[in-house]
């Protein structure tokens, strides 16, 4: 086995790079996804689930709302439950299923917002429903009422009493008794609040379980790039363009196995941090005004904050976040410049700018290679992109 297989990405630092940028895009939000994966945490450990099914449901708590596409949508969802609460929950779970370690927590997503009604909601449309679906529904609604702005203790006789009021109707009784019983530690309620919650999941859960290989880490970060390219209006498959291209870029400037398998992780995460920045100001037609253009820069800045936790990631993070920055300075947001710059890194600024320029946007058919090359030769003369043969750097 080659040291490409053999490095191991921790399933849990990786979800939770993409989770944590969803929540990112709004304060009200607070870190939902983390919320709901522990408290589902909580009850399955209640009702005596197995290690494996506690893991599934961490997972499926982590990413359920990731096939909300706007803010808007995501808005909604945290505050009632619209009548197509189905579409980011189909769409999701038909993302994550084509990932065979994530098609148990994917089966759980694609029901988390049918009501039990009574035992109704045992099938949808004569599919059965996962009993953990119910379980994520019961998490799910119950984070929702917790008032970020007030002391929670005080919230949480309201708050279960809602939740009480619909055992039966939406809930399933056992699991709502479940809930009542963990809720009766004051200790639950403040890991919910509390800032560090991504680190009290790492302590608490199954975190040691969640080892992937690099090939599958590789499968992951493809369907990553399709939520991430799903955000930005004009370009559905940037990523995997720009990831394509400078995988091929560092076979020719003659990197190992494993090095070109890291970049085209990098390329297909480059543009993470777009998933914290709100979709009318990435599908603004008109010109940004200054604070807007601010925003947009900042996501090479959240790709870089995003990717920082993940271990094995290190080196790949200095490649994928820097894609903005300049040889000769002029790039954000560290305002690096050539030699601290590395070779990687100016590989994946490279492909990002050849990817851009190439493809179509509804405003402008994408340039053909002759009249592109000579876009970047002239960025080359400029100073800002290297391009003259590779030297390390
Ligand atoms: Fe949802
Ligand atoms: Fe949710
Ligand atoms: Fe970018």
């Amino acid at each position: 086995m080659n040291s490409v297989n053999r490095r191991l990405v921790n399933m849990y630092e990786l979800v939770s790079s993409v989770t944590n940028a969803c929540d990112l895009v709004s304060p009200e939000l607070g870190n939902h996804h983390q919320q709901v994966a522990y408290l589902s945490y909580q009850i399955g450990k209640q009702i005596g689930l197995t290690q494996e099914q506690l893991k599934n449901l961490m997972l499926a708590g982590l990413l359920h709302d990731v096939g909300a596409l706007s803010y808007d949508e995501r808005h909604e969802l945290v505050e009632s439950e619209p009548p197509h609460a189905q579409d980011h929950a189909f769409r999701g779970a038909a993302l994550l299923e084509k990932f065979p370690p994530l098609a148990e927590a994917a089966g759980i997503i694609r029901f988390h917002h049918i009501p039990w009604g009574g035992g109704e909601g045992n099938y949808f449309l004569g599919i059965k429903v996962p009993f953990l679906s119910h379980l994520i529904h019961l998490a799910d609604r119950t984070v929702v009422l917790i008032d970020k702005n007030k002391e929670v203790l005080r919230q949480v006789r309201g708050i279960t009493e809602i939740i009480n009021s619909q055992r039966k109707t939406k809930f399933i009784p056992e699991l709502v008794d479940a809930l009542l019983a963990v809720g009766s530690k004051e200790s639950l309620w403040l890991d919910l609040v509390n800032h560090s919650l991504y680190e009290i999941i790492r302590e608490t859960m199954i975190f040691d379980t969640m080892d992937l290989s690099f090939d599958d880490t590789i499968k992951l970060t493809k369907i990553f790039a399709s939520i991430i390219d799903f955000r930005s209006p004009f370009t559905a498959y940037h990523s995997a363009g720009v990831a394509k291209t400078a995988e091929k870029l560092t076979e020719l400037a003659g990197f190992s196995e494993e090095e070109c398998k890291m970049m085209l992780v990098a390329g297909y995460l480059h543009d993470m941090g777009k998933l914290a920045v709100k979709n009318d100001v990435l599908e603004k037609p008109s010109k940004l005004d200054a604070e807007e253009y601010n925003i947009i820069r900042s996501h090479s800045y959240y790709t870089y904050r995003l990717l920082q936790p993940i271990k094995a990631f290190e080196q790949l993070n200095v490649w994928a976040a820097l894609h903005h920055e300049r040889l000769d300075g002029t790039g954000y947001p560290f305002q690096l410049s050539g030699d601290s710059l590395s070779l990687g890194a100016r590989i994946l600024t490279v492909a990002d700018v050849f990817t851009a320029i190439t493809e179509n946007r509804p405003y402008r058919k994408g340039l053909d290679y002759k009249k592109a090359l000579q876009i970047l030769q002239k960025q080359v003369a400029d100073g800002t992109l290297p391009l003259c043969g590779f030297h390390s750097g």
